[in-house]
């Protein structure tokens, strides 16, 4: 399975991807290409350290549908067959989720459809919930939509504050990613 991911900041959840697909804990896989639309992604040096092919696909004031195009095409370049979005800050236009069906996942650091959008943590932190977590789902043409593949809970702990909650957080976003990447290259094995 050739995977593409797609970031726009610090990358952690494409790192743990790519140590998981280096290390054998993802097998049948491979990093395919990483995808940003920020030059100064500081993912960017992450993934060119561990030997995976870059690219920077910068908006530059274009329409969603030219930008995304031009994604597609590189994507389709590296035969990508899964795209992973991991930190990607943009919304997806209809015929880039038309160019892979089914093949697009995200994660996302609330309980769906708990806390959509921007700053999810604080958002559940500020609601007071007492359980939060994270979700891998497939991804469409809204904002953080499409059905869960995988969920983890975190709990929300006496003294917790939203930084040490989100680490908490991240730190199963990073064991849930792997899992549901997993997940996907067994069913397709199934199939
Ligand atoms: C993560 O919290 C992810 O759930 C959300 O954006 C953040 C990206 O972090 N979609 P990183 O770039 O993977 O470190």
């Amino acid at each position: 399975m050739k995977i593409g991911i797609l970031i726009s900041g610090r990358g952690s959840n494409m790192v743990a991807i790519v140590d998981a697909v280096k290390s054998g804990a993802i097998a049948d896989a491979e990093v395919a290409v990483v995808i940003s639309d920020k030059a100064y992604a500081a993912g960017l040096g992450k993934a060119k350290e561990r030997g995976v092919e870059t690219v920077v696909v910068e908006r530059r004031g274009r329409m969603r549908a030219e930008h995304d195009a031009e994604i597609i095409s590189e994507l389709k370049k590296h035969g990508v067959e899964l795209v992973c979005l991991a930190g990607y800050m943009r919304l997806l236009s209809p015929a880039f989720v038309q160019a892979f069906p089914n093949r697009i996942i995200n994660i996302h650091p609330s309980l769906l459809p708990a806390f959509p959008g921007l700053d999810a943590q604080r958002q559940a932190f500020d609601a007071g919930v007492k359980v939060t977590g994270c979700t891998v789902h497939y991804v469409d043409e809204h904002l953080d939509n499409g059905p869960a593949i995988l969920q983890c809970e975190v709990p929300r702990v006496d003294g917790d504050t939203v930084d040490t909650l989100s680490a908490r957080i991240l730190e199963q976003e990073h064991r849930l990613y792997v899992e549901a990447v997993r997940e996907i290259i067994r069913r397709k094995h199934d199939r």
